[in-house]
């Protein structure tokens, strides 16, 4: 891992996610979670303050261990116990249907394979559980469809692998996620980066699931 990757990059993160836009999101869904939660890239620990009392214990999973340096500081001052799991949503060491709530944050744009990652989730949630996201992906919008899918070849590379054209709804569908609610819209600023997808969904039974490494981001899943 190169120095831009290991001190740059986790810096610049916490600055732009730290946004004051993305704090009443914040707030609205991840205080949502309850029981044991499974946070999925937690990055620097911004959500911590967001969890209320219904959280048990909270398993805060990202590979970068910069990252996860911050949110350490972060976790000193919630009344739930945390435990910090440095590892990527493709491979979650926790057992089958472990965990109440999964709370995903401007992550699913970034994991590599998305659909390992879900499939991972859907292993460890409770099947009465909830998957509570707010992703920013694929706008609805032609004009800005191509802007996202021209920069995102580019944008990729400077922002930790972060997607900014991922149509989130078919990902959590294809991933064998019944989407229960979700609030579809842009946040102020730029339209490129800003369509955000916000909801609960819960795991589909008997659903076809699609398999991990066929997610190309290539166009060959959009259509399904
Ligand atoms: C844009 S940041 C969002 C951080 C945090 N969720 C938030 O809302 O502030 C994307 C996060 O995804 C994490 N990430 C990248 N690859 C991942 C993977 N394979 N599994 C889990 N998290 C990953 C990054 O380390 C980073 O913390």
């Amino acid at each position: 891992m190169g120095f831009y990757s290991k001190y740059v990059l986790p810096t610049l993160t916490d600055l732009a996610m730290r946004s004051h836009t993305l704090r009443p999101e914040r707030a609205r869904w991840v205080s949502l979670a309850k029981g044991v939660v499974l946070e999925i890239g937690v990055g620097s620990g911004l959500n911590l303050p967001m969890y209320g009392r219904e959280v048990r214990k909270l398993y805060a999973l990202d590979p970068s261990e910069e990252l996860l340096r911050r949110a350490r500081l972060r976790a000193a001052w919630v009344a739930f116990a945390v435990e910090f799991l440095c590892r990527s949503a493709e491979a979650i060491p926790l057992g089958e249907a472990s965990v109440d709530s999964v709370v995903t944050t401007w992550t699913l744009c970034t994991i590599p394979d998305p659909m390992a990652a879900l499939q991972e989730i859907r292993r460890v949630l409770r099947p009465e559980g909830r998957l509570i996201f707010v992703e920013h992906g694929r706008s609805p919008d032609p004009a800005v469809v191509r802007w996202q899918d021209w920069l995102t070849p580019l944008w990729r590379r400077v922002a930790g692998g972060c997607h900014l054209n991922r149509p989130i709804d078919q990902l959590l569908r294809l991933g064998g996620f019944e989407v229960v609610e979700m609030n579809r819209g842009y946040l102020a600023g730029p339209r490129v980066g800003g369509y955000l997808y916000r909801g609960t969904a819960r795991p589909a039974a008997g659903r076809r699931i699609l398999a991990a490494n066929t997610w190309t981001d290539k166009g060959v899943a959009y259509g399904a």
